[in-house]
């Protein structure tokens, strides 16, 4: 060998030590495999090793032969100083940024159908991040890997809409009826975001969302009624009502609000006129207040322009 190779060999040799060293310096780690982890960590090793993470990969994903690494970054000082409580690992409290734990999960999960409009749905911009939701080692809920499971899981942030599927009239979100599964808020939002901003509903409008499950309600009629292809949310409430079916108001003050003089003024069927006396007293000439008697077909009708029954 020349002197010169040598030298270059020497060269090259330093200089590769002093980047290694320099690297520690600077506080970066170095992965060491799932299987050092094991000695410290087994239960968490074994559980994870039967688990859909533990199991599955994305294929050619760089990061897979990472293992636990691939979240908690790279543990070679963590290792070496004999492990401890957040000592140079990630341990996904809340102390650590949310945009930092949320990298890892993106770094595979980002173009995933489902998580692809993450940076624009409201728990992302609110600071919410992946793992207040999931849970990789501990999931209640395998399915998913929620940490709770819904509604309980929402509705530990969002104690409004809580109070509101307490009342009478709602959407079967806590029971399962006859034949169906209950609904989810999962059916109609997705807390990962969609491309609708508006409250992450899981269809481009309100309507589309509805008609999803109340098809019938699209019609096409001959004779619309006109606030219901526009917007269901005139009349309904979505989450919960003390009205029955879910409505805004109760009939006939709901048709009040819209429907003052007809040809058949609207007052008559006030409480102060029509409640005075039974049906048949001849004050309560439109059988009470149900507007709804006569009108029945109030989504839309292609028989009658005044959707009668
Ligand atoms: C030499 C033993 C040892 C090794 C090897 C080790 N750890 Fe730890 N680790 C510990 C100890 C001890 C704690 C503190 C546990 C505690 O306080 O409950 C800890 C804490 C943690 C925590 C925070 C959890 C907590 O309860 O504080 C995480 C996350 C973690 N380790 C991940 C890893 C990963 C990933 C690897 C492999 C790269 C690894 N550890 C390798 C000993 C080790
Ligand atoms: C190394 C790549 C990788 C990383 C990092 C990663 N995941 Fe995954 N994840 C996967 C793969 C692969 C699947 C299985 C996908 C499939 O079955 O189609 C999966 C599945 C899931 C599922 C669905 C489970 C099910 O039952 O279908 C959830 C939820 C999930 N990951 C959440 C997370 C969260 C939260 C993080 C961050 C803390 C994370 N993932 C980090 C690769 C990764
Ligand atoms: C506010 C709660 C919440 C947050 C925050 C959240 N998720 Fe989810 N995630 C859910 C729920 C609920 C489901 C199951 C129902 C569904 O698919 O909408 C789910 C489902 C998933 C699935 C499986 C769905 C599929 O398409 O197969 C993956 C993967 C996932 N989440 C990854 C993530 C990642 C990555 C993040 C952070 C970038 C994240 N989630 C943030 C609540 C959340
Ligand atoms: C897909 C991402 C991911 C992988 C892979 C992963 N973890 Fe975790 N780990 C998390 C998250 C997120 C938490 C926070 C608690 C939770 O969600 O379960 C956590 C929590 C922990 C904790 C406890 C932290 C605490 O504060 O109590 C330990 C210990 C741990 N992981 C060890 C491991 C070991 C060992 C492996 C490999 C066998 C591993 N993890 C693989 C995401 C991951
Ligand atoms: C860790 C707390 C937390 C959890 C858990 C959580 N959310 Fe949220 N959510 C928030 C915050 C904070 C906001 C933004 C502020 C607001 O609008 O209340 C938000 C916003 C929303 C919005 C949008 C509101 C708007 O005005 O656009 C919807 C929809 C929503 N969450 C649904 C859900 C669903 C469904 C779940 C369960 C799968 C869930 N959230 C779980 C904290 C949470
Ligand atoms: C049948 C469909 C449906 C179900 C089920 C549903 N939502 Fe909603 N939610 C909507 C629609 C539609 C909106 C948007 C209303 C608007 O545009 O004003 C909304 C709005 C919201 C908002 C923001 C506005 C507000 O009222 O604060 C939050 C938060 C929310 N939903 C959370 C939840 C939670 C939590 C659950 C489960 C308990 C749930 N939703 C179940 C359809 C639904
Ligand atoms: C994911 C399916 C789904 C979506 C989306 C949905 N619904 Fe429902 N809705 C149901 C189910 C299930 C019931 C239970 C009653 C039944 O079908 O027998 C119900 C019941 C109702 C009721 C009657 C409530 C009662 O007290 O009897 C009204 C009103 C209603 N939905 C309006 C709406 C409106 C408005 C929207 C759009 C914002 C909507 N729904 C979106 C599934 C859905
Ligand atoms: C002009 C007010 C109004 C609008 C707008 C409206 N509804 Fe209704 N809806 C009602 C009334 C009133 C009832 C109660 C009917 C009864 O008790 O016979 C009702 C009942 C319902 C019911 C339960 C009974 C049934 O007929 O199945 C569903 C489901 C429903 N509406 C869905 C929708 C959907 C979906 C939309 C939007 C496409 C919508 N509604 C728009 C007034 C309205
Ligand atoms: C959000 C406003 C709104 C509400 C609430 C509403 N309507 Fe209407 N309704 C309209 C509009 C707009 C028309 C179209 C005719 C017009 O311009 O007067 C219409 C048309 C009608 C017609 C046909 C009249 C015609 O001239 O063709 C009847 C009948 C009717 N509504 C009954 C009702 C009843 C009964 C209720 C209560 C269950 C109700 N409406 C609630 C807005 C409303
Ligand atoms: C006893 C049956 C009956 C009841 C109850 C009833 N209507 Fe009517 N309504 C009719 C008939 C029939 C017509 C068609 C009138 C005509 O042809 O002159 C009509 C027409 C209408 C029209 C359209 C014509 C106009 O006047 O502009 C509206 C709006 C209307 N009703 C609203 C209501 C409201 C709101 C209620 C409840 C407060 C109600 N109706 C209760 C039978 C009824």
């Amino acid at each position: 060998m020349s002197r010169r190779v040598s030298f270059f060999l020497c060269l090259f040799i330093v200089l590769g030590l002093v980047s290694i060293t320099h690297n520690s310096v600077r506080g970066d780690s170095e992965y060491v495999g799932s299987e050092a982890c094991k000695d410290c960590h087994e239960a968490y090793y074994n559980k994870f090793a039967k688990s859909i993470h533990g199991k599955k990969a994305i294929p050619g994903a760089p990061i897979n032969r990472d293992g636990c690494e691939s979240c908690h970054g790279p543990g070679a000082q963590h290792v070496e100083k004999g492990g401890g409580r957040g000592i140079a690992i990630l341990i996904f409290n809340r102390k650590e940024n949310p945009n930092t734990r949320d990298s890892k999960c993106l770094a595979c999960h980002e173009n995933m159908r489902g998580v692809a409009n993450w940076n624009i749905s409201r728990h992302k911009t609110a600071g919410i991040s992946c793992d207040m939701c999931h849970s990789i080692h501990m999931a209640k809920e395998q399915k998913d890997l929620l940490k709770e499971m819904e509604p309980a899981l929402c509705f530990g942030c969002h104690k409004n809409i809580r109070a509101q599927t307490n009342k009478q009239s709602h959407h079967p979100m806590k029971e399962a009826f006859v034949g169906r599964q209950a609904l989810k808020c999962s059916s109609c939002h997705n807390s990962m975001g969609t491309s609708n901003i508006k409250a992450m509903i899981k269809a481009d409008s309100v309507n589309d969302l509805c008609y999803n499950c109340h098809a019938e309600k699209r019609g096409p009629y001959a004779f619309e009624h006109p606030p219901v292809p526009e917007n269901c949310l005139f009349c309904h409430e979505i989450h919960g009502s003390n009205h029955a079916k879910l409505l805004v108001r109760r009939v006939p003050f709901l048709c009040q609000s819209c429907h003052n003089a007809g040809r058949h003024p609207g007052t008559p069927y006030t409480n102060l006129h029509s409640s005075g006396g039974p049906a048949t007293s001849g004050k309560n000439r439109f059988f009470g207040r149900g507007c709804l008697n006569c009108h029945g077909n109030i989504h839309g009708s292609s028989l009658s322009e005044f959707f009668a029954r």
